[in-house]
């Protein structure tokens, strides 16, 4: 296993994957845990992940992203999924928290309290954080595989509504990216190029 920062530096994104590479149930379920580390707002954990692993779904959700070869070639494609009212949930999922004594009633109730007054009828923010997580969630998926020895791709060249609708999305769940993952095939590009420091760093 590499370090944090060769895994930050080693990570691009892999186009050609070997189609004959499967990944088992326990090693989707090992980087699904490692995302589950992901920060968000509020602790909502306002995201999940659908795993598309057999021939018969990822030829479905190919179709849906524009028969990008990746999707049906990486062993696993993850549907990444945003939950715009991932907010409502936090009195179960922060629950674990007061039972185990790291917060008191006051600080529970304070907590979702503050949730609702930020999320509550604040339509943008709700997407806006569902696309955050995601995001979020997204980057940890990529890095623990790569860690893993595996490459990633993420996608946003899908048809949404599409993906939404074939893989039974909920009313106030977005589709925030997919990201293939799988062994690298030959043929992948170098890392690209980036930006200079000097036009992303403004230290005041
Ligand atoms: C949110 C997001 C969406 C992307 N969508 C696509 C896509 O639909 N198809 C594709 O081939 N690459 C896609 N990419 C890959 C980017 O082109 C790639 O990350 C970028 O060129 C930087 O290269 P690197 O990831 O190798 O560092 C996407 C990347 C991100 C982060």
């Amino acid at each position: 296993m590499s370090d944090a920062i060769s895994i930050i530096k080693e990570r691009t994104s892999a186009n050609n994957f070997d189609p004959t590479h499967h990944m088992s149930q326990a090693e989707i379920e090992e980087l699904v845990q490692l995302s589950i580390n992901t920060p968000t707002s509020f602790n909502m954990q306002n995201w999940r992940l659908i795993a598309v692993s057999s021939q018969e779904k990822k030829a479905q959700l190919k179709a849906l992203a524009f028969n990008q070869p990746k999707v049906g070639d990486a062993a696993v494609t993850f549907i990444v999924v945003g939950n715009a009212m991932g907010y409502k949930d936090l009195p179960h999922v922060i629950k674990p928290m007061l039972d185990a004594g790291a917060i008191d009633q006051a600080a529970y109730d304070g907590w979702i309290g503050m949730a609702n007054g930020m999320y509550d009828n604040n339509t943008q923010l709700q997407r806006d954080e569902a696309i955050r997580s995601g995001a979020l969630a997204s980057m940890t998926l990529m890095y623990a595989a790569q860690a893993k020895g595996l490459v990633s791709g993420a996608m946003i060249g899908f048809d949404a509504q599409g993906v939404a609708k074939a893989f039974h999305l909920g009313e106030h769940e977005v589709p925030v990216m997919l990201i293939a993952v799988g062994k690298a095939a030959a043929g992948n590009w170098p890392r690209k190029a980036r930006r200079a420091l000097s036009e992303v760093l403004s230290t005041l």
